[in-house]
């Protein structure tokens, strides 16, 4: 049984955030749990037209974000089943935050947890051009343990539509949480 602890704060790509807890509840092993900043309602809203209940109703335990009592923010919790985290979409504010290890929400913490475990933690960043405080922060983190992963969608499965591309980069953040998925991988070119 895995756990998988999804922070969707408040960068571009709500319909990926979506698309990730769908996956997740698909999946007969996976407990997911689910933190949305209160940047993210902002976007959700500008992106869905909806709430945060677009994103929570699909996880089987919710948070709010200003709830530092709860469980993800204590390393027990964590440890007590196998435990990743993933921040999808990671906007780079919460990415500063967490380079800078003073967490202000239950993302931020739970993050810092991951890392100060040395447990699984996953950052999906949205943001371009990048600047040089975005890109130490990034450097920041990978050195601390987190993979960093910026949504970048594959052309080699020749998506038709944006659904396509969404699964694809889905089934590639579930195999770095070391989750099935029956997404296409590439395969070499037919000779
Ligand atoms: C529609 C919209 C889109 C945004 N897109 C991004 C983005 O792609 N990347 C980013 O870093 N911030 C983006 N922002 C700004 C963040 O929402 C803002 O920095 C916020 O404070 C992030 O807070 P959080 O990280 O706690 O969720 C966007 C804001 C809005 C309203």
């Amino acid at each position: 049984m895995f756990r998988i602890l999804v922070g969707v704060s408040g960068a571009s790509g709500m319909p990926l955030a979506r698309q990730i807890l769908t996956g997740l509840k698909a999946l007969p092993d996976v407990e997911s749990h689910c933190v949305v900043s209160d940047g993210a309602k902002k976007v959700l809203e500008a992106e869905c037209s909806s709430g945060p209940e677009a994103l929570t109703d699909l996880a089987d335990c919710a948070y709010a974000p200003e709830d530092f009592a709860a469980g993800p923010a204590s390393g027990s919790w964590w440890r007590a089943r196998n435990t990743a985290m993933l921040v999808v979409p990671c906007s780079m504010s919460t990415l500063g935050t967490l380079a800078g290890g003073c967490a202000r929400n239950l993302i931020h913490r739970a993050g810092d947890v991951a890392l100060k475990e040395g447990l699984p933690l996953v950052l999906v960043t949205r943001e371009t051009p990048l600047s040089l405080v975005h890109l130490r922060n990034m450097v920041v983190l990978r050195e601390a343990g987190a993979v960093i992963m910026p949504f970048s969608p594959g052309f080699y499965t020749l998506p038709q539509t944006l659904e396509d591309m969404l699964r694809h980069f889905c089934g590639r953040i579930f195999d770095q949480l070391g989750l099935q998925h029956a997404c296409p991988r590439w395969a070499g070119v037919k000779k």
